[in-house]
């Protein structure tokens, strides 16, 4: 059994993998800007960083064996805070780090792509032994997207844009069993089962929560819906999640 630091533990992703590290037997570390709340758990531990100047990062570090670093702020600083994050994690010995990126960073030019392509690119230069693995969008992204642009009676959808969704649950269960493992650099990219159009995601997104609205369909400019229209952002030769859209949207409804 090893020491975990999970960095975005209180996040969508970080939560469900903090639990599954628990269940396969790892003294755990949670590290965000706000502590980790919810029920107290023997091996769990919280610390309260902000990996954008760092202060508490060594302490949180001391002892680990592997970091699964998932914190990340769209808004920005994510390169700096990775940085800090390898520069300490080198001091204190750190065996492992092991990075969640995004299915098609170097092909679809979003500013939050080029950022975290730039940090798999620190992290592979960094000397820490690393693994990174890349998903496709979450189901509870998805869901969030059209729940957000469902506050309008109408709802723009990008024509030709196609989406792999996966369940977060089971991208917890590879990251834990990568985390177990050694550094093994870049591994298979990993995608949901279903590759779906952006309306129909939407469509199916309405119906199960209820609401009726007019999807509209709007052309985006640009280098980067083109590429996502070249469906950049998708790895149907690594449709390797189980759960569908349509079962993680009758769970919630449930
Ligand atoms: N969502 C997707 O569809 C998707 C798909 C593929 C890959 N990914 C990647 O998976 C990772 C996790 O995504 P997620 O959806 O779980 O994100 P999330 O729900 O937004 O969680 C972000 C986490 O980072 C923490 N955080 C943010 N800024 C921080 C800072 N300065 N210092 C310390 N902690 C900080 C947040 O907690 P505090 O706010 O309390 O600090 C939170 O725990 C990201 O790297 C993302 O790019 C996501």
């Amino acid at each position: 059994m090893a020491t975990i630091l999970v960095t975005g533990g209180t996040g969508t992703l970080g939560r469900p993998l903090i639990d599954r590290l628990l269940e396969d037997g790892h003294d755990v570390r949670s590290l965000s800007r706000r502590p980790h709340t919810g029920t107290e758990r023997p091996r769990l531990r919280s610390y309260a960083v902000d990996l954008r100047d760092g202060t508490g990062l060594a302490e949180a570090l001391a002892g680990v064996d592997t970091v699964v670093h998932c914190a990340t702020a769209p808004t920005g600083g994510d390169t700096e805070a990775a940085g800090r994050l390898l520069d300490a994690a080198r001091r204190a010995g750190v065996r492992h780090l092991l990075y969640i990126s995004i299915v098609g960073v170097d092909r679809v030019p979003l500013r939050y792509y080029r950022t975290k392509l730039a940090v798999e690119r620190l992290i592979a230069d960094s000397g820490v032994g690393w693994t990174v693995l890349r998903t496709t969008q979450f189901h509870d992204l998805v869901l969030q997207l059209v729940k957000a642009g469902a506050r309008s009676p109408v709802l723009p959808v990008p024509p030709g844009v196609r989406v792999q969704p996966v369940e977060v649950r089971e991208v917890a269960d590879r990251l834990a069993e990568l985390a177990a493992g050694a550094p093994a650099g870049r591994v298979p990219d990993m995608g949901g089962p279903e590759v779906l159009t952006a309306r129909d995601l939407a469509r199916a997104t309405l119906t199960a929560g209820g609401r009726r609205r007019l999807l509209l369909p709007v052309w985006l400019p640009g280098a980067a819906a083109a590429a996502l229209r070249r469906g950049g952002n998708l790895t149907p030769e690594h449709a390797e999640g189980l759960r569908t859209y349509a079962e993680f949207l009758a769970e919630r409804a449930g």
